[in-house]
């Protein structure tokens, strides 16, 4: 029989310690009208010791909770993480680890996009009946790579991680995914560092990365709907990468899907990378706006650049 993959529980977590914009005033040539207006953020949330494995952890075992499985029952781990707390181990083996779990675990790197790739690729494990569970995590700590003196990349990161279990199923959760990366852009995003143990910090100019990000994004949502033969009035919630009100709102007037339909948390948790997406999903999940049987659009696009989306019965 034909396996499909679904998900069955989401889950977040977001460390105490809130960074407001007023905050930032303080010690950077900046202003809480610049930042709310040019990207839509208020605030975010930055870690105060705790680790990546940390935030995942406390999102996982929400996750599974809500999923109603242990953690012996997970038979994959993937986390998609920019920010791991070690060259290596991977995060991803601390993470089974201290959840419990007696499966393979790797980490993914597709800083922005990460979590649609690991999605992606959880979903070729469960359609292929390779696995039936798979616990997929996007957690970050970007403020440990910010140069905080930096008013041009200091206002738009935040910590944060957010999960999603990926179980078989003989219904279709996942009904169309694409990944895609264009790797010439190095200079456009990156961390700045020439060797991996000198100290290197995000670099970016934004004005490119914007206009990258608007494309392929609006791109990805049209050939999402056209591959799906639906229409924007048929699809329940977009969950888009939250880094920027613009780029978030251009692409929906692009395919005529009204903001309302919108899934937005990046007021108050900034950028927060491969955690964004989960992040965004689990809010919204909770709050009861994400109903079962909902058509979801998750998009995102990283450095690379690396870019990608799916569509999703909840
Ligand atoms: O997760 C994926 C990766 N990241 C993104 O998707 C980010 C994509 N880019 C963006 O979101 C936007 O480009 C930014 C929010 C980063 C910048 O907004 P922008 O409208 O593209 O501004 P800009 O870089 O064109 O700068 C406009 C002006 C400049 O001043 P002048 O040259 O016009 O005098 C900047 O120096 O705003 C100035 N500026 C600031 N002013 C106050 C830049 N950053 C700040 C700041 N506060 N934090």
């Amino acid at each position: 029989m034909k396996r499909f993959a679904r998900i069955t529980g989401t889950g977040s977590y977001l460390p105490p310690k809130i960074i407001t914009n007023s905050e930032l005033e303080k010690t950077l040539d900046t202003s809480d009208e610049w930042i709310t207006g040019r990207t839509g953020i208020k605030e975010r949330r930055v870690v105060d010791g705790e680790s990546t494995c940390d935030l995942a952890l406390e999102a996982s075992k929400r996750t599974l909770e809500m999923a109603e499985i242990r953690a012996s029952e997970i038979d994959l781990i993937i986390l998609a993480t920019t920010t791991p707390d070690k060259i290596f181990p991977a995060t991803a083996t601390m993470l089974q680890s201290r959840i419990g779990a007696n499966c393979p675990a790797f980490d993914l790197q597709a800083v922005c996009a990460g979590f649609i790739f690991a999605l992606t690729t959880a979903q070729q494990y469960i359609e292929n009946g390779v696995y039936k569970n798979v616990l997929v995590v996007g957690s970050e700590t970007f403020s440990r790579i910010i140069d905080w003196n930096d008013r041009s990349t200091a206002i738009l990161f935040g910590d944060g991680a957010g999960a999603v279990v990926l179980s078989s199923d003989n219904t279709a959760g996942i009904k169309y995914s694409k990944i895609s990366s264009d790797g010439s852009y190095l200079s456009s995003l990156h961390v700045n560092n020439n060797y991996i143990n000198e100290i290197g910090y995000v670099e970016m100019s934004g004005n490119e990365v914007y206009k990258i990000a608007v494309k392929q994004l609006a791109n990805i949502a049209e050939e999402i709907l056209r591959e799906s033969n639906l229409t924007a009035s048929e699809i329940s919630w977009m969950v888009p990468h939250q880094a920027n009100i613009r780029i978030i709102t251009a692409i929906a007037k692009r395919i005529g899907l009204p903001m309302s339909k919108v899934i937005l948390t990046l007021e108050t948790h900034g950028n927060t990378s491969a955690a964004s997406i989960p992040l965004a999903l689990d809010v919204a999940v909770r709050d009861g706006r994400i109903k079962k049987g909902d058509k979801l659009l998750l998009e995102g696009i990283g450095a690379g650049f690396s870019w990608g989306g799916l569509l999703v019965e909840y």
